[in-house]
């Protein structure tokens, strides 16, 4: 399969780019698009053999559920079987944003490969123009996970959706960087008090400044994953990624140690490192793209620089946390 990349981000209002991604979806085929986190591969959410393609595409285990985007609140409410007034409170407060509700979905609406047969429904209305715009025409729910191989970093840039979904998908709108750079805020609201499952640039303290109380995953079930995709090894470059205490002296040893083994080092980290065989950028905007870079390196390991004054849910921690497969250099 041809894949057809379109420039979006300076035509946005562009009808015929629009015409042909609805026509795809609609047509039950799957088509990368922006959003203001990350791309998203996204197909029609009620047609069980469009989402199989999303699942072919990334290699995706059939155990983890989709995120649905739909275009409003209103069309979210429709989507599930009832909805808090909690839930409704967080749509309010952070919709069209960076946070996905997990509701109790209305049964026999989206297929069931889309919620891994699940009762719940991940849901958000995602702030990105050219989203907004294809699901508005669409009128229908999209099923969307970040539109990365199954395993690698996600993707922020449209060169990154091409590099893994090249003759794979049909179409890719191509919208520049992704402004966040890190997937959206995921929260349990079937649970009481509600649960964030992932942490994203939604933070817990906002959340509670607008429903009060919730948990983080990580404090009730330890290392056993609700969320199904938690299970699995995520962002994961080629060579082994360890974490380090940003620490001069530290990173700067570590250095010299692997080169002095014979082995080629890339550093990840908002200070530069002229030793390092490679240095590449951390930030929340950056760390895809870096672990990406370090993919096009003969880098043997690579060092993500920790600050050391880091908070443990934090959504850059737990990314690189999963990366590193928790590991730390010593
Ligand atoms: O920012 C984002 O959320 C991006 C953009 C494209 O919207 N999407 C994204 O989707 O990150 P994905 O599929 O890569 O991640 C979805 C996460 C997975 O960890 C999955 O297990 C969890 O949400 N999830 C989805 N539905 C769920 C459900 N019903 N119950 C629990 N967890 C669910
Ligand atoms: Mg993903």
């Amino acid at each position: 399969m041809n894949t057809e990349v379109i420039l979006v981000d300076k035509n946005v209002n562009k009808e015929e780019t629009y015409t042909q991604a609805v026509d795809i979806i609609r047509g039950g085929g799957v088509v990368a698009f922006p959003t203001e986190t990350v791309y998203g591969l996204g197909a029609d959410a009620t047609n069980g053999e469009a989402v199989s393609k999303i699942f072919e595409a990334k290699g995706r285990p059939s155990d983890n559920p989709l995120i649905v985007h739909v275009d409003s609140k209103e069309a979210a409410v429709q989507c599930a079987d009832s909805v808090s007034d909690k839930a409704l409170q967080l749509m309010d407060a952070f919709w069209p944003g960076a946070l996905t509700l997990i509701l109790k979905s209305r049964p026999d609406l989206f297929a069931p490969n889309v919620t891994a047969d699940l009762d719940t429904v991940g849901i958000r209305v995602p702030n990105h123009p050219v989203a907004l715009n294809l699901l508005k025409r669409v009128q229908l729910p999209i099923a969307a996970p970040s539109a990365n191989t199954s395993g690698k970093p996600s993707p922020t840039l449209g060169e990154h959706v091409y590099h893994d979904m090249e003759d794979k998908i049909p179409l890719i709108l191509d919208g520049g960087a992704t402004k966040i750079g890190i997937e959206s805020t995921v929260i349990d609201m079937t649970a009481e008090p509600p649960v964030i499952l992932r942490p994203g640039n939604v933070t817990k303290e906002q959340i509670e400044g607008v429903i009060g109380t919730v948990r983080l995953s990580a404090e009730i079930h330890g290392n056993a994953p609700k969320s199904p995709g938690m299970k699995y090894t995520h962002y994961a470059p080629d060579a082994p990624v360890y974490l380090i205490e940003d620490d001069n002296k530290l990173i700067t040893m570590a250095i010299g140690h692997l080169q002095g083994k014979g082995k080629k080092v890339a550093v990840l980290s908002p200070t530069e490192y002229p030793e390092a065989d490679y240095h590449f950028p951390l930030s929340a905007e950056t760390l895809y793209s870096s672990l990406r870079k370090c993919d096009m390196t003969d880098a043997d390991l690579i060092l993500a620089g920790v600050p050391a004054d880091r908070d443990d849910n934090d959504f850059m921690m737990n990314r690189l946390e999963k990366a590193a497969d928790h590991k730390w250099f010593s």
